[in-house]
């Protein structure tokens, strides 16, 4: 039996959007010279004109970031930085819903998804920081750690304002100050958190928020007044940045690409193991850095698995992300669809079989229906690449030993999830990995008190939990990193 859905739009009207937006700079915002759309990925509608970063501004917002440091911030108790950030959650929780709808306008995620998973987690992430602020000399990072100055920070779009908790909240509470740059398609959420800054009444040039594109975060990186990088995005762009600061004493943590093993062993609890496998994949569009992408499957199960994961597949509602009903939204942007649809080219012409569930997909926005790819090999370029979409590709496997094998033969090191009703079995393939977070009879949790990272290419450093506090501090034990 099927059942209609009634639509359960959220009502866009708790949301003001501006015509055009400035930088946020030293608690204030400034209108840049040129400016470019960013639109909603849903209806491909411009939503509003965006600043485009010059060196200039980038300037302008070091110089504050400086100033506010050495003037106002770094004289501040712990306890008193401790205070605003405590202020920033609680006001971040009252305009929960107002966030959750403007990231979902601009970024296409479900609003399930903003409402129940990256709000609550932005405001978790300042709350847990908050109490940190004024405990850092028992952090275990030595006596009285001292802050770096000003950090620059860049974030990308599949959790814009998330990825702007992880990096401002950890910054403040250790007594940095910050120039951050959002991505070019995702900054409303950013410039909404400026209006929350100024309620909070947080002293200007403490966060300096400058919009723009790759050109705005090179300049910033290279900015000789910046003595600390934050970064996530790709991997491409993280060698550039690490390039560019090796000559210099910049610190700098990298959060990169991913193609995370999801390995489900023959005794797993299989209808568990399926959710799990679509919560890894279908999660955030799969535009997420530790998406469980890579499907590793001990071959007598296989089957079976393949079997339920299309019968749920078939019920994943793709469509508006303000309908409360919907688990698959519209892809961030034409050109993240173009790779995504390139890279699935790519896997027919390989020879893997690809597979999807009948989806109407809307001709206005940008669209993907969840995939799966078998008979996919380690040779793939879809088993070793990172699509960044909706796209599973399923690999298997006969002993334990060879699906971990499997699971390593990757680049990336950022994630990992073990499917299996033994202790010892999970306890032993957690030990095998080399991935920065491993999961077990579950996938995509995240935690503020949790550190996050990858290895090899997927990055330098931890971001969360105490490891992340070190990234931020001078006499801090090196979290890895540079
Ligand atoms: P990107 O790495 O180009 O963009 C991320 C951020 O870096 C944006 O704010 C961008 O403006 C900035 N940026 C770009 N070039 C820069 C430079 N030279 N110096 C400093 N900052 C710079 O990612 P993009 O192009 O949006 O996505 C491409 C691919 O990257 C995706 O398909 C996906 O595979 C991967 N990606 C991974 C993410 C992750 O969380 N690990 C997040 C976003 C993308
Ligand atoms: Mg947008």
């Amino acid at each position: 039996m099927t059942f209609e859905y009634a639509p359960a739009l959220e009502s866009r009207t708790i949301v003001t959007i501006k015509p055009k937006y400035g930088h946020f700079i030293n608690g204030a915002f400034v209108s840049g010279k040129k400016h470019f759309p960013t639109i909603n990925p849903t209806t491909e509608e411009i939503l509003s004109h965006l600043s485009l970063g010059s060196a200039s501004d980038i300037d302008k917002a070091v110089a504050a970031a400086q100033k506010a440091y050495t003037r106002t911030w770094s004289k501040l108790s712990g306890k008193e930085r401790g205070k605003y950030l405590y202020r920033i959650a609680r006001i971040l929780q009252e305009r929960a819903r107002e966030f959750a709808v403007l990231e979902t306008l601009d970024n296409g995620k479900p609003i399930r998804e903003t409402r129940d998973i990256d709000i609550p987690l932005v405001a978790a992430h300042f709350f847990y920081h908050a109490g940190w602020a004024d405990k850092l000399d028992y952090a275990g990072l030595g006596h009285s750690p001292q802050p770096y100055g000003v950090a620059g920070q860049i974030i990308p779009w599949n959790f814009p304002l998330l990825m702007l908790a992880w990096k401002v909240a950890p910054a403040l509470a250790t007594g940095n100050t910050v120039v951050l740059k959002p991505a070019e398609t995702t900054s409303l959420t950013a410039l909404l958190f400026a209006e929350v800054c100024q309620q909070a009444e947080l002293p200007g040039g403490v966060v300096n928020i400058v919009t723009g594109d790759g050109s705005t975060g090179a300049t910033l990186v290279n900015h000789p007044g910046v003595h600390k990088i934050a970064f996530t995005g790709s991997t491409e762009v993280g060698k550039k940045i690490a390039r560019a600061i090796a000559a210099t004493d910049k610190k700098a943590t990298l959060e990169l690409g991913g193609k995370g093993a999801n390995i489900v062993f023959d005794d797993a609890p299989v209808d568990e193991a399926v959710e799990g496998i679509v919560n890894g994949i279908f999660f955030n569009q799969g535009h997420v850095c530790c998406a469980g992408s890579r499907l590793i499957l001990q071959e007598s199960i296989a089957e079976e698995i393949i079997e339920k994961l299309k019968v749920r597949m078939a019920k994943i509602r793709v469509g508006d992300p303000l309908d409360k009903n919907t688990d698959l939204g519209a892809i961030n942007s034409r050109e993240q669809l173009t790779k995504i649809q390139e890279l699935a080219a790519i896997g027919d012409a390989e020879g893997a079989q690809r597979w999807s569930p009948q989806c109407n997909l809307s001709d206005k926005g940008y669209w993907f229906a969840p995939t799966i790819f078998t008979g996919v090999t380690q040779a793939h370029r879809i088993a070793q690449e990172e699509i960044f979409g909706p796209v599973l590709s399923v690999i298997t496997f006969r002993t334990p030993q060879e699906g971990i094998d499997k699971a390593n033969n990757t680049p990336f090191g950022l994630s990992a999830g073990i499917w299996s009703e033994k202790g010892s079995r999970t306890l032993w393939a957690s030990q095998q990995l080399r991935a920065g977070v491993i999961w077990a009879n579950t996938f995509n949790k995240f935690d503020p008190t949790s550190p996050f990272g990858g290895y090899k290419e997927s990055g330098w450093g931890r971001e969360g939990g105490k490891h992340g506090l070190a990234a931020y501090l001078k006499t801090g034990k090196e979290s890895g990193g540079k």
